[in-house]
């Protein structure tokens, strides 16, 4: 891979995409050309990447055509099941932020603090897992090492950008257009879709992305997953049951130097890890470490990131760095 790529951005116009774009600023990602993609919509609009504005065109079946190395997609699925594969067709490597190929057994899916190896068998599209599932990797990754987890309880609460536009101006203005009921006043237990067994496609998102990263079929996985009235980030409670023993102080050493990680534990004091203070960062943080005494080697964490950028666009932009290296 070139050391200074030609990348794309496709949904250069949304929030995940123009948090792409702040994150590349921000971490001086090295490349040669950038060029932005949206819908039709947007053709002949600007964005603004590192003070220049940049034209957006609309993509279609020859954007790839020539000289694109990288592209980092968030533009929903149909964009990605369509697109992915023709850029990948041109040498391009995609770096996708959807649903749609993540649980293809021909795509890795990349976590890089947790299996930065699996982009090596790439075949030209890499997918970002789903927000919540990256958060909580990446403070389970340590401890599924050192104990063994066999069992995970997840519950989250999720921010409205996770939807995009749309969620944001629901809990701004009150109205119920991204939601089938009013965020403002509600925490809706209803993420995605419902599935033939009562789940949320959400819900079971969280269950087979995660033993996949993780690269353990045998985890026994439920989840609830929960939109909230609140901006930004993801927050989630995590139950754990692992194989091995552990002590508490133990475990909290070991997350607090492991990477991604920000321990945020002093309950005397009231610190434990917030929404409000995770916004705009990358760190995972990590706090409320406890046992679970209803059952042998049990353990409670609330866990907290940024689900635009830790959950989407640094976690992205990170895989692309490793590609470069
Ligand atoms: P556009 O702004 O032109 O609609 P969000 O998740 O914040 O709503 O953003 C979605 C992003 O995906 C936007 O940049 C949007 O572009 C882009 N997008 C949506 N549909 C398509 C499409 N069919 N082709 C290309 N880009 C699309």
């Amino acid at each position: 891979m070139n050391k200074k790529p030609n990348i794309a951005i496709v949904g250069a116009t949304g929030v995940v995409g123009t948090t792409f774009l702040k994150v590349l600023e921000e971490r001086n990602f090295p490349y040669n050309k950038i060029t932005m993609l949206a819908s039709e919509r947007s053709a002949g609009k600007t964005v603004v990447f590192k003070g220049i504005e940049h034209p957006v065109q609309a993509l279609n079946e020859h954007s790839f055509d020539e000289g694109i190395d990288i592209a980092l997609f968030s533009a929903g699925g149909s964009t990605s099941e369509k697109y992915a594969p023709i850029a990948a067709s041109h040498g391009v490597i995609v770096i996708d932020n959807s649903s749609a190929w993540r649980m293809d057994p021909t795509v890795p899916l990349v976590v890089p603090e947790v299996n930065p190896g699996d982009i090596k068998w790439n075949h030209g599209i890499i997918a970002n897992p789903n927000c919540s599932t990256i958060q909580a990797v990446v403070a389970l990754k340590p401890l599924h090492d050192k104990y063994r987890i066999k069992r995970i309880v997840y519950s989250t609460y999720q921010a409205v950008s996770g939807s995009g536009i749309k969620g944001i101006n629901d809990l701004k203005n009150g109205t119920s257009i991204a939601y089938p009921h009013p965020i403002v006043g509600n925490c809706i237990p209803h993420i995605d879709v419902f599935l033939e067994n009562g789940y949320t496609k959400e819900e079971m998102k969280m269950i087979h992305e995660t033993r996949k990263i993780l690269g353990d079929q045998s985890i026994a996985i439920t989840a609830t997953t929960v939109r909230v009235p609140v901006f930004d980030c993801h927050s989630e409670s995590i139950n754990l049951e692992f194989e091995k023993p552990f002590e508490v102080e133990e475990v909290k050493a070991l997350l607090a130097k492991s990477p991604g990680i920000v321990l945020r534990d002093d309950p005397a004091n009231n610190v434990y890890p917030l929404a409000s203070e995770a916004t705009g960062t990358d760190p995972v943080y990590v706090g409320r470490i406890r046992r679970d005494e209803s059952v042998q080697n049990g353990l409670n964490m609330w866990v907290v990131a940024d689900n635009i950028r830790k959950g989407a666009a640094t976690n992205a932009v990170q895989i692309a760095e490793e590609l470069i290296k």
